[in-house]
């Protein structure tokens, strides 16, 4: 094995050029529900032509209703209304479902924690479908005690403990709207989001653990809770609550009449709980994400399309079985560990797995012990991680007993063929097929992916969209591109799972989604599709950077750095990077009078981490006299690109005329 592998980034062209096909294994063609390629075609035919019949037929033997919805789908680019006058609950579809069947005595969650940093093993909590039914009602009646009722957005702080997901579905139970917040933010992403949304509670815990140290989130959030905006007003005025799961037992501060113990408050309650009856649209959870500006996105779903778009993906993609072992090593706090750890699994009545820690504490071989604890048959991960495992080595991954894998996934950015291969050989044992499902926070579910008893498989590519999804490479007209040409990748019909706007701000999600390409929506990633229809994804083509499968929005960047006393300017770029797919470069001039220094490109680093949050932390920052600007004043970026990427500039700090220099050279042009 090559000890570099290559990143997405920086190989798109050997990308393209991959030619090698896996064919679906009979075990799989035998046993799948979706068994060959004439049948893909045939539901996907269906489903495109009648999108009405395919999805209400779905949505009637998939999802458990309260009252039958009325029509199908509504819709009025761009606002989508589906299975409309319909009545459900997630967490009865999650839970109540399984009740008084054999599944309820099965293992929903399988929590493994951060083993300690002397190496003794973690702790293991396991919850059968009833107990975690038992466990939602306790806590959506806590969560009731403390004020919270339908419509109501709560705030979920937390580290990857059982309690994320009890507390999610407890949302659901009751009709509030969560909206979880990755522990990697700050206490000022965490003032920003409850200011946006207006959310009236927080649940957090008072830390977690993270490579053996304690990530302070009570902390954070009591910061948060007390930062004011230029005006001098609180930023978190809506709070009334703040709910403490006890995790790390550390010292913290408990606010009298604001804050309560997670523990304590089931004291109060009992595990009675009806499952609140929802609308097929009402607001399930709003998510942030970034986009080209410097204010995040509270990406809106809803509950019936979200719910049906997540399990059946879960199913299908997943190929899920009653036996199975599914593991996702996702955090909550992304869409993903929304979709595919809570939300798809439960509903589908699957053994879902969740660990706490990182992939290499204490050792790199973190987890294949779990995969051979737990007899693991389903890994769903990042690319990124695969690379970092390809770096590590093969013999952590052969030093355990990975023989129960049957299926392997990837997402989060493009899978570089390199990776694809060794995660095939090497931890599938050549036996395993491999989705690379493609999609975003947006689009609630997997929408491009293969299934694996149908789609022959090649290194690199999402292949082929899932049902009802018809998506297409357009160029700047909007006009479908020929096959193996890039353009912009677009969908053109509204589907289930899709957002249903950005919270409180319906022009910006009109003009981000709904503008670029006429009557389609716009995914701001490019694309190509290859003489076989297969679909390449080759990264944003928008100022969204994927680092490391994080989402990062360049302006937000900028304006935490030049919200830093000692700048004037910023400009961030992505260069690509052989372990993050893409890593952050911040140009940076400052205000006279400050001195470029080693000290202060730390600083800057941590000014980033402290306003944003260690997620964003840039990888590095470099000085300029000043920026490269067209004569209309616009940021060069593609210049500052290719200097991010490798072009030497001698000395300290960069010149102007450096800039003219290399511009020359390459002869950018923006
Ligand atoms: C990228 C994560 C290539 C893409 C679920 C998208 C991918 C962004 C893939 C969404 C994949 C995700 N192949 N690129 N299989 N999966 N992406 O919102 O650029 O965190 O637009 O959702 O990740 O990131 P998000």
């Amino acid at each position: 094995m090559s000890k570099k592998s290559s990143s997405a980034g920086t190989n798109i062209s050997s990308l393209l050029q991959e030619k090698r096909v896996f064919k679906p294994s009979k075990e799989f063609s035998a046993a799948s529900r979706v068994p060959s390629m004439a049948a893909y075609k045939k539901l996907w035919n269906e489903s495109i032509r009648q999108p009405d019949r395919f999805w209400g037929r779905h949505a009637k033997s998939e999802l458990v209703w309260m009252k039958p919805f009325k029509k199908v789908l509504q819709w009025k680019e761009p606002v989508a209304k589906w299975f409309v006058g319909g009545q459900l609950n997630v967490s009865a579809n999650c839970l109540d479902k399984w009740l008084g069947t054999p599944l309820a005595n099965k293992a929903a969650l399988i929590w493994e924690g951060e083993p300690a940093s002397d190496g003794k093993p973690g702790e293991e909590r396991v919850f059968t479908y009833a107990q975690l039914h038992r466990e939602v009602c306790r806590f959506a009646n806590v969560l009731k005690r403390n004020g919270v009722g339908k419509g109501d957005r709560v705030i979920l702080y937390l580290p990857m403990i059982a309690e994320a997901a009890i507390a999610m579905l407890a949302c659901t139970r009751i009709g509030a709207i969560h909206s979880v917040v990755f522990g990697g933010f700050s206490a000022q992403s965490v003032a920003d989001r409850i200011q946006d949304c207006g959310a009236k509670l927080v649940v957090t815990s008072d830390g977690g653990y993270r490579r053996g140290a304690i990530v302070p989130l009570k902390k954070n959030v009591d910061d948060a809770l007390i930062l004011k905006n230029e005006a001098g007003e609180l930023l978190a005025k809506t709070i009334e609550k703040v709910i403490v799961v006890r995790r790390t037992a550390h010292e913290i501060h408990m606010a009298e009449n604001r804050d309560v113990w997670w523990h304590r408050e089931l004291e109060y309650v009992d595990a009675k709980c009806a499952p609140a009856k929802m609308d097929s649209e009402a607001p399930l959870f709003i998510l942030y994400t970034s986009g080209s500006t410097g204010k995040p996105k509270g990406i809106l779903h809803t509950t019936a399309g979200y719910l049906l778009g997540a399990k059946m993906t879960h199913q299908l993609v997943f190929d899920v079985r009653e036996d199975d072992v599914y593991w996702c090593t996702a955090d909550v706090g992304w869409v993903t560990g929304h979709s595919y750890i809570v939300y798809g699994p439960l509903a589908n009545g699957t053994t879902c797995l969740m660990y706490e820690g990182a992939p290499n504490w204490p050792e790199p071989d973190r987890f294949w012990r779990i995969i051979e604890k737990y007899r693991v048959t389903i890994l769903y991960t990042a690319p990124t991680a695969i690379r970092a495992f390809m770096k590590w080595g093969d013999e952590w991954v052969k030093k355990h007993d990975l023989s129960s894998l049957r299926l392997l996934g990837s997402v989060g950015e493009p899978i570089n063929p390199e990776a694809w291969m060794w995660y095939h050989k090497v931890v599938g044992g050549g036996r395993c097929p491999i989705v690379d499902t493609w999609w975003q926070t947006e689009t609630g579910s997997i929408l491009i992916s293969p299934l694996p008893g149908a789609t022959p498989l090649k290194p690199g590519t999402a292949t082929l969209p899932f049902f009802g999804i018809l998506p297409e490479v357009v160029d700047d007209a909007g006009k479908a591109v020929p096959k193996n040409s890039g353009g912009k990748l677009v969908i053109r019909k509204p589907w289930p799972s899709m957002l249903r706007g950005i919270w409180g701000d319906p022009k910006r999600f009109k003009e981000t989604y709904w503008s670029e390409v006429k009557g389609s929506y716009f995914t701001g990633d490019g694309c190509r599709q290859d003489e076989d229809g297969y679909f390449w994804i080759v990264g944003r083509i928008d100022d969204v950077l994927n680092v490391a499968g994080h989402r990062i929005g360049t302006a937000e960047v900028e304006s935490a750095l030049v919200s830093h006393p000692a700048v004037a300017e910023a400009a961030v770029v992505g260069r690509p990077d052989d372990m993050k797919g893409q890593a952050l470069v911040c140009f940076v001039t400052l205000k006279t009078g400050q001195q470029s220094s080693k000290e202060l490109k730390n600083e800057l680093r941590n000014h980033v981490g402290r306003e944003i949050g260690p997620v964003a932390k840039p990888d590095d920052v470099r000085f300029a006299e000043a920026l490269p600007k067209t004569r209309s004043g616009k940021i060069m970026r593609r210049l500052l690109k290719q200097i991010a990427s490798g072009v030497e500039i001698k000395g300290d700090t960069t010149t102007l005329e450096d800039f003219a220099v290399i511009a020359k050279l390459t002869a950018a042009e923006e």
